[in-house]
C-alpha cells in the first residue's frame, strides 16, 4: 500500500514535471549543499566533488567563508541563502543590509571570485509552523538589499529571490490553487519585484505542481520557475532507502534531459532543478523525521550512495576524492561483557552521534541487540575522532579494525577536520522540508 503510494508519488511528480515541458526552457541541475555535519568535508574536497562530478550550481543556506573561498575561480553559480533569523535586522536597517552585501557578497565578487547569481532572502520564511514570524520583514529586507545591491554596482548581477514551501498554496483542489490568504498580498509584492527585476520565483517541491497546473498566478504566467529543493532520501524511514532514491533523482534528470530539445522562451532565463541535496548531514534536526539526515546523493564523506547520472557529462556519480579517513578502526560492543546495563551509555551515544539508521525502516534495522550497541558505540566513537576513552562504556565497549558494517547497514569511519572550515555553525533554522509522510497525506488529499 505504501509502496504504491509512494509510485504514485513519484509518478505524480514527474507527470507534472513532464507536462509542464512546453514552458520549460533549458533547464540545469544543481544541488543544495548544506553544512549541518558533525565532522564535514573540507569545503575545497566538496568544491572538487562537484567539480569531479560537473555539477556547475549550487545553493547555499548561508554564507560561510571557507565555503565562499573554495568555490571562488570555479566558476560554479551560486544561490546564497540568508538565514531566517537574520531578516528582522536586515528589513530594519538599510546599514546592516550594505554591510551584509559588502561582507558576504562583494568581498567574494572580483576578477576570479565567486560567482554568485542569487541571493536567497531566508528560507521558506512564510511556512506555517513559524507563524507568520518572519511575514512582515520579507519585503522590507528586499527592499534595503536591492538598495545595497545597487549602492555596490551590483544589482544587474545578482537577482534577489525567496525560496518557498509548498504550504505558501491553500486550495480544495491543488489545480485551483491559490495562496494562503494572509499571504495574498505579499505574495503580489514579490512576484512583482521578481518580474521587474527579471529573477526567478523559487519553490520547493510541491508549489511547483500547483503552480504548472496554474501558470497564470497573480497575472504572471510568464515568470520563470526554479525549483529551489527536490530530492528523495535513501535512509531512516520505511519508503526511504538506496533504491527509491535513485529510482526518483534520475527520474527526475531523465526528465530534465529529455527537455533539451525544447525552443528557448524568449527573455526568460533557464529554469534550475536544485537536487535536495548533495551530501548528508548527521547534525540536523530529526523534528521532521529521521530521514531528515539521509537526503544526500553523496554519504557524509562524500561516496556516492548509488550510480546517477546527472546528463552532466559522467555516466555515474564519482567520489570524492582525498577524503582524509581516520584510521580503520570502529568501536563496537565487547563480545564477552554482558550488556544488561548498556541501555544508559546507548542513549548518550546516541543523543549525540547519528543512530537514525537503527530505527524501523532505517537501513541497520534489523542488525540485533548487539548490532544495535555497536552502531551507536561506533558512531559516538568516530565523532569523539577516535579517542579511545570514548570507545570504553565501563568496559563495554572495544575497538577493532575489522569494518562491522553488515549488508546495507554501514558503520561509518569519520573523516578529519584538520584544515577544514569553520565549527559546525550553529543554524536554529529548522527546515520543514517536505516530508514523505506529507507526501503520503498530501497524494491521499489529492487523490
Ligand atoms: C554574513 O553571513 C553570515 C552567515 O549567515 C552571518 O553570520 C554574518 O553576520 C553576515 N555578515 C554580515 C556583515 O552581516
Ligand atoms: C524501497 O522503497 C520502495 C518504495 O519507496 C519499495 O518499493 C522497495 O521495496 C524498497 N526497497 C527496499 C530494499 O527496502
Ligand atoms: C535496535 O534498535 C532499534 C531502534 O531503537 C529498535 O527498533 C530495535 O528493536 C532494536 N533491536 C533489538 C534487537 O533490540
Amino acid at each position: 500500500m505504501l509502496q504504491g503510494r509512494l509510485i504514485v508519488v513519484v509518478a505524480v511528480v514527474l507527470a507534472v514535471l513532464c507536462g509542464g515541458s512546453t514552458t520549460v526552457a533549458e533547464t540545469g541541475i544543481g544541488v543544495n549543499w548544506g553544512t549541518m555535519a558533525f565532522r564535514k568535508l573540507k569545503p575545497s574536497t566538496v568544491v572538487d566533488l562537484m567539480k569531479d562530478n560537473k555539477i556547475g550550481k549550487v545553493k547555499l543556506f548561508e554564507a560561510e567563508e571557507e565555503v565562499m573561498k573554495a568555490l571562488m575561480g570555479t566558476g560554479i553559480e551560486v544561490m546564497l541563502g540568508i538565514p531566517n533569523e537574520h531578516l528582522s535586522l536586515l528589513s530594519s536597517s538599510p546599514a546592516a543590509a550594505d554591510m551584509w552585501i559588502q561582507k558576504n557578497v562583494s568581498a567574494y565578487i572580483y576578477k576570479h571570485g565567486a560567482l554568485i547569481r542569487y541571493i536567497a532572502v531566508g528560507n521558506e520564511p512564510f511556512l506555517t509552523s513559524y507563524n507568520g514570524q518572519f511575514l512582515n520583514f520579507v519585503m522590507p529586507a528586499i527592499q534595503n538589499l536591492q538598495q545595497a545591491l545597487v549602492k555596490a554596482n551590483l544589482a544587474g548581477s545578482v537577482k534577489l529571490v525567496v525560496p518557498c514551501n509548498a504550504d505558501a498554496y491553500e486550495s480544495t483542489v491543488p489545480s485551483q490553487g491559490a495562496f494562503r490568504p494572509e499571504l495574498t498580498q505579499i505574495m503580489t509584492q514579490l512576484v512583482q519585484f521578481l518580474n521587474s527585476n527579471g529573477a526567478p520565483f523559487i519553490v520547493n517541491i510541491y508549489p511547483f505542481l500547483s503552480l504548472y497546473d496554474n501558470g497564470d498566478k497573480l497575472g504572471y504566467g510568464q515568470m520563470p520557475i526554479v525549483i529551489g529543493e527536490i530530492g528523495w532520501p535513501s535512509d531512516g524511514a520505511i519508503g526511504a532507502n538506496i533504491t527509491a532514491a535513485r529510482v526518483f533523482n534520475q527520474g527526475l534528470v531523465n526528465h530534465v534531459l529529455s527537455n533539451k530539445g525544447t525552443p528557448l522562451r524568449p527573455n526568460s532565463p533557464p529554469m534550475d532543478i536544485y537536487i535536495f541535496s548533495l551530501l548528508d548531514e548527521g547534525a540536523k534536526s530529526i523534528l521532521p523525521g529521521n530521514f531528515e539526515r539521509h537526503w544526500g546523493i553523496f554519504y557524509f564523506d562524500g561516496k556516492a550512495k548509488y550510480p546517477l547520472n546527472l546528463g552532466l557529462g559522467n555516466k555515474e556519480l564519482k567520489n570524492a576524492k582525498n577524503v582524509e579517513y581516520l584510521p580503520s578502526r570502529w568501536c563496537v560492543a565487547s563480545p564477552s561483557s554482558d550488556m544488561s546495563n548498556v541501555a544508559n551509555h546507548m542513549k548518550i551515544a546516541c543523543s549525540v552521534a547519528d543512530c537514525t539508521t537503527l530505527n524501523y525502516g532505517g537501513s541497520c534495522n534489523g542488525i540485533g541487540e548487539k548490532g544495535n550497541i555497536s552502531y551507536a558505540f561506533n558512531s559516538y566513537y568516530q565523532l569523539q575522532m577516535q579517542d579511545a576513552r570514548s570507545c570504553n562504556s565501563d568496559g563495554l565497549g572495544v575497538i577493532t579494525s575489522r569494518d562491522p558494517s553488515v549488508g546495507a547497514c554501514r558503520f561509518i569511519l569519520g573523516v578529519t577536520d584538520k584544515g577544514s572550515d569553520s565549527s559546525a555553525s550553529q543554524i536554529t533554522t529548522y527546515k520543514y522540508h517536505l516530508c514523505i509522510l506529507l507526501v503520503i497525506l498530501i497524494i491521499q488529499w489529492i487523490l
